[in-house]
């Protein structure tokens, strides 16, 4: 089933997520309607808040990427309850754009390699290092656990410069070819 996407503006993207339960009533099914929306949209990365869930899942798959982004050929993960252990001290900048806010693009600055443990949707435990455009987009979906989302680490000058879009997504106006639900609508 395709859900559709929160847009900039909702509150559950700004709420802190809660751990998934070992009995939460099918994750499998869940887990499966997220990347069916994730891909419905061109996305590269879902996370439980932007189909309005305020729970710690994620999904991602780089797959499209992989010709400018080696490592990013068959990153496809499910990621439940996790949690970033160690982040490089070298930094990368590079745009990014976000299904929740969409024709928004901006360089945004992050760890170029990280250390992750999480669990899958078989309640499999998994400690992975990940670097490069893949390290990137487990970032950003990681950031919208926390309640966070990519445009609140770019400059206010140009955060001001998008504003007349950021309102536009809020009331509704944006354009936008996926089922979304924003505040004003
Ligand atoms: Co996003």
């Amino acid at each position: 089933m395709i859900l559709p996407i929160y847009l900039y503006g909702q509150q559950v993207l700004r709420k802190e997520t809660e751990d998934v339960s070992r009995d939460y009533p099918e994750l499998k099914q869940l887990v499966a309607n997220m990347f069916k929306t994730m891909y419905h949209a061109d996305g590269v990365g879902l996370a439980a808040p932007q189909v309005g869930l305020s729970l710690r899942i994620f999904v991602v798959d780089g797959s499209v990427m992989g010709d400018d982004f080696p490592e990013c050929k068959g990153f496809r993960r499910a990621m439940i309850n996790p949690d970033i252990i160690e982040c490089s001290e070298e930094k990368i900048a590079l745009e990014e754009g976000c299904l929740s806010i969409p024709g928004i693009h901006e360089k945004v600055s992050r760890p170029a390699k990280i250390r992750i443990k999480y669990m899958d949707e078989n309640w499999n435990e998994h400690e992975e290092e990940i670097d490069g455009f893949a390290a990137r987009i487990v970032q950003h979906e990681y950031e919208h656990l926390e309640g966070h989302v990519f445009i609140d680490n770019i400059s206010p000058i140009r955060k001001q410069l998008n504003k007349g879009k950021l309102n536009n997504i809020i009331k509704g106006t944006a354009n936008c070819s996926y089922r979304t639900k924003a505040v004003g609508k």
